[in-house]
């Protein structure tokens, strides 16, 4: 496998990895799943995925710039983290003010938003993930995270009405029982000040089948059959016994999101698709390597966000929340 990072100086624009052909053919047994990884294949001529997935390759020399790419994952401008962070920044109170990044992995947002100034206390379950967030955040010394423990989002060491900001950016998806998704929004809630604000992202049901067709998955009947089940339950496997597309995750309906925050106690929830219909665009990848394409680009879903006919048409989902105050 050869690797060509390109565009890395500042703002990373592209990375390639060759020779993979697509995501479903990655080579088994060169991957174990222990941590989160920016991948994105060239194919084509075109870059797609831009996923995090759980797998990490066993590198050789030739390959340690993979390494390298991942304390670079704060820095990345993709379409999903480019869109998260535009709906984080118009709804979270400015800074100062106290965020839990729960399920925050190797703290893309939550250095971020140490950056931006907030007081950011980052919990995730898979100890991997919190070294590489502490790394992350060393490498920021003036304005470092407040706290990065290993921790799950259904019992936060955090206080009641303590934090102004929860971030769920990926919990809701790793927790395929609903019981152990109302569990962690409850935690966020207890933790939230009356007021504060809660930022979910979900995986959407639809995810695969617009992965499947637009991407070619489909014609791996292996893939054909997640597609089914997603379709049925939400309840996605990946296939058994291997490190194929997505892990085991939960993908919600748009409304069943929203429905399940509502429960929760929370209040005023709004949903908005992520990627929206630039998902598949061709030209992605150079589209938001330039400044003004990408400001269009972004203008444009910023448009159609709240768009209750379009929620399912991309891979994810976001809701926003706020715990109610007395008054509310
Ligand atoms: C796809 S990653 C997203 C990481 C980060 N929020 C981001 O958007 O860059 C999903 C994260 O959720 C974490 N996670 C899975 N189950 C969790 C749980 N029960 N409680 C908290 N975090 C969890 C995983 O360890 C992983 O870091």
């Amino acid at each position: 496998m050869s690797v060509d990072v390109t565009g890395i100086s500042g703002r990373v624009t592209t990375i390639r990895i060759h020779r993979l052909g697509r995501l479903a053919g990655l080579k088994e047994g060169d991957w174990d799943q222990r941590c989160d990884f920016l991948i994105v294949v060239d194919r084509g001529g075109a870059t797609y995925g831009a996923s995090f997935v759980e797998l990490k390759k066993h590198l050789t020399d030739e390959e340690k710039p993979l390494e390298q790419l991942r304390h670079s994952l704060p820095l990345l401008e993709h379409l999903c983290s480019a869109r998260m962070q535009d709906l984080i920044g118009r709804f979270l109170a400015p800074p100062p003010g106290v965020v839990l990044d729960v399920g925050g992995g190797p703290g893309r947002y939550g250095c971020w938003l140490a950056a931006e100034g907030y007081q950011v206390h980052l919990v995730d379950p898979v100890p991997k993930l919190v070294e590489q967030a502490r790394a992350a955040s060393a490498a920021q010394p003036d304005c470092p995270l407040a706290s990065a423990a290993v921790g799950d989002a259904r019992s936060l060491p955090h206080g009641p009405d303590s934090a102004d900001a929860v971030l769920l950016m990926g919990p809701l998806y790793h927790l395929p029982e609903r019981e152990q998704r109302l569990a962690a929004l409850r935690e966020a809630h207890r933790a939230l000040k009356p007021g504060g604000i809660l930022v979910a992202k979900a995986v959407n049901r639809f995810a695969s089948l617009l992965d499947g067709i637009c991407r070619g998955f489909v014609d791996d009947l292996a893939f054909v059959d997640i597609i089914r089940r997603d379709l049925a339950d939400g309840r996605h496997r990946g296939v058994p016994g291997t490190t194929r597309y997505f892990t085991t995750a939960y993908f919600h309906r748009p409304d069943q999101l929203a429905a399940e925050i509502c429960e929760s106690g929370f209040h005023q929830e709004e949903l908005f698709t992520v990627q929206g219909p630039a998902q598949f665009a061709p030209d992605l990848d150079s589209r938001m390597a330039d400044p003004a394409r990408r400001a269009q680009l972004l203008d444009l879903i910023r448009q159609v966000e709240r768009e209750s006919t379009l929620l399912g048409a991309a891979s994810h989902i976001a809701c926003i929340a706020e715990k109610p105050t007395q008054d509310t």
